[in-house]
């Protein structure tokens, strides 16, 4: 019933210039007083700040490798602290290389209660490339290499640190993947419904499917909410658009099934570029998407059974 709202401007993962105004956008369209009207106690932390890692290098393939390994560092240890506290922590992008640090920082507090985390990524994209596969070397489409274990990254954070396992990363809305990310994914089992899985079998189908198995394990899933996820029809504002992508009900299905699960424990928006928007369109239906996941409904559902 507590929420943290993290703050992360960070636009240097995604090669253009706009996302670090998500935040902003985000606060703009709500997201604080919606939670308050659904009943949770809201605290704000602000906006990350940072001042680029030196002792991390320039990386050729690896854009602003400093300034994203600085928020990485920050994030981690932000969330992490916020999960520990008891607290959920909703992250306002920026960027998806934020999600190096979310995501490592809530696996560090999986770790601690012993407890496995899964990812809920939720993006027209599998951000899996590394420096030596990416195309772009922009790092937004880098994360989840980074925080499954991809050695080329581990000087950011220590190497002990908590992986998640990519058996317990659940891609949906995937249209968009680079060939060498291709055989990366498929070589370290991360679970992928495309956009062809949800028109064969469902949204319903597939979130059921994923929840079930996080709470067989036992797991915390973190859930990663990507602009590019929906249809550009509905979300315009973002940098790396790509047709065809969830309509406005099956994203709205998805998280009132995920807030009817009760297992997730901690939120991550990104990728929101409020400078290619139309109006506060995109920001707003992420605000609305985030009541959904909270507790927002039309009508009640039966509850199941224990
Ligand atoms: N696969 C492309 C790349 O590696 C695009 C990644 C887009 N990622 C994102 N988070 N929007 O550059
Ligand atoms: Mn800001
Ligand atoms: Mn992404
Ligand atoms: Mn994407």
């Amino acid at each position: 019933k507590s929420v943290t709202l993290i703050g992360a401007p960070l636009e240097e993962g995604s090669g253009r210039r706009g996302a670090a105004m998500g935040p902003a956008a985000l606060r703009i369209a709500g997201v604080d007083q919606t939670l308050i009207d659904l009943g949770y106690e809201v605290a704000d932390a602000g906006d990350v700040q940072v001042v680029p890692a030196r002792d991390l290098p320039n990386h050729p393939k690896a854009h602003n490798l400093r300034t994203v390994g600085a928020f990485t560092r920050a994030l981690e240890a932000s969330v992490y602290e916020v999960a520990a506290a008891g607290r959920f922590p909703l992250i306002l992008g920026g960027d998806h290389s934020l999600s190096m640090g979310s995501v490592s920082g809530m696996a560090r507090h999986a770790a601690q209660q012993g407890r496995p985390l899964f990812v809920l990524w939720l993006d027209a994209h599998s951000d899996f490339n590394t420096p030596a596969t990416s195309p772009s070397g922009n790092i937004h489409g880098m994360p989840v290499a980074f925080f499954c274990g991809q050695a080329e990254f581990a000087e950011i954070l220590p190497r002990d640190r908590a992986f998640v396992d990519p058996r317990n990363v659940f891609q949906v809305g995937i249209r968009s993947v680079d060939a060498p990310e291709r055989e990366l994914i498929k070589q370290h089992g991360v679970n992928v419904f495309d956009m062809r899985s949800i028109d064969e079998q469902g949204v319903a189908s597939i979130i059921r499917d994923i929840l079930s198995k996080v709470e067989a394990a036992n797991g915390l899933l973190h859930v990663s909410l990507d602009v590019d996820f929906l249809d550009p029809d509905i979300a315009p504002g973002v940098g790396t658009t790509v047709p065809g992508g969830a309509t406005f009900r099956e994203a709205h299905l998805i998280m009132e099934m995920l807030c009817d699960s009760g297992l997730v424990s901690s939120l991550d928006l990104v990728e929101l570029n409020p400078f290619l928007d139309d109006r506060g369109k995109s920001a707003r239906v992420l605000v609305e998407l985030t009541a959904s996941l909270f507790g927002r409904r039309i009508f009640d559902r039966p509850t199941r059974a224990a």
